[in-house]
């Protein structure tokens, strides 16, 4: 059996991820179940809906409320996966919040403090429970980082932080567990169909509410969820989502000038961040 733990589960890419996972597994289940997927997240109801959908294409599926920022919870969930199943073969740190308002605008930091705690300090955590078992299995690791953490991008201070930290810690720790047999897949999607924007914290540390972005160009989430798990069964290093994307993380070495231009035109073309 193959147990994959997805955090950031009850919604967005992690659900879709889960619904993907467990539609590839179907008609391979032994009697063991080949699939069980561990979904965590904070909203039980919705996690207990996308467990219902995994399990009727054959998955088991073990539903963990949690909450990443907490690093007692990531222990637990990674905990409860080792002990219902006795083995974990993929991590995907996926939980995230986004976040939009100028620098300039915020009062209190402490919303800072918390989108690190999830994006940066959950993947972290969760990561660091797990990676006995991962070894064990020769597992893998995925994290859903952005494009956000390839290029800085104005009007988004804190996320492009968290996620330029875990690229970082991701692509150190992969050096470090190569020898081990574990492979670390950091994913950089680009604008995605899901509800992230409307949920990310505004200046004062609300809720946005609503989208600063036009959203009929963004991806599909079916599309993203894909192209994350190709590279986790292909243990890529990275998977870079978007052609621009990729042209603006290396162009910005040779013209940083002109990504930054492109950046702010970008911004300049959204609403002005409100709070
Ligand atoms: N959508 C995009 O355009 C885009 C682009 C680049 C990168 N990403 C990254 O992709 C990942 C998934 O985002 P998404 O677009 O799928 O967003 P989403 O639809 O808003 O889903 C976010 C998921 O994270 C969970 N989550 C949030 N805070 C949490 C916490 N403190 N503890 C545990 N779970 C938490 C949410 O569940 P609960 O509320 O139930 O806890 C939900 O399941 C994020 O890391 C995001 O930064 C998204």
């Amino acid at each position: 059996m193959r147990v994959i733990i997805i955090t950031g589960a009850s919604d967005g890419i992690g659900a879709e991820m889960a619904r993907q996972l467990a539609q590839r597994a179907a008609g391979k289940i032994d009697q063991d179940g080949h699939l069980a997927l561990v979904l965590a997240a904070r909203n039980r109801p919705m996690l207990d809906a996308v467990a219902a959908e995994c399990a009727t294409y054959g998955a088991r599926t073990l539903t963990v409320p949690t909450d990443v920022s907490d690093q007692n919870q990531c222990k637990q969930l990674v905990q409860a996966a080792a002990d219902v199943f006795g083995r974990i073969d993929v991590l995907v740190n996926n939980a995230g919040r986004s976040g939009h308002a100028l620098f300039e605008d915020v009062q209190d930091l402490g919303w800072y403090e918390e989108m690190m705690r999830i994006n940066l300090w959950g993947s972290v955590w969760c990561t660091h429970a797990a990676l006995p078992y991962l070894k064990q299995t020769r597992g893998s690791v995925v994290a859903v980082a952005s494009l956000a953490g390839l290029v800085g991008v104005p009007g988004r201070t804190a996320y492009s932080a968290s996620k330029f930290a875990m690229s970082g810690f991701f692509e150190a720790l992969r050096a470090e567990v190569k020898s081990a047999g574990v492979s670390v897949t950091t994913a950089y999607p680009g604008v995605v169909d899901t509800r992230i924007r409307y949920r990310g914290y505004n200046a004062a540390g609300g809720e946005l509410g609503s989208s600063s972005l036009k959203e009929d160009g963004a991806m599909p989430v079916a599309e993203c969820a894909r192209l994350i798990i190709e590279g986790m069964e292909h243990r890529k290093r990275e998977v870079v989502m978007s052609a621009k994307g990729k042209l603006g993380r290396w162009m910005k070495l040779i013209a940083p000038g002109l990504v930054e231009n492109m950046a702010l035109k970008a911004v300049s073309e959204e609403h002005r961040p409100h709070s």
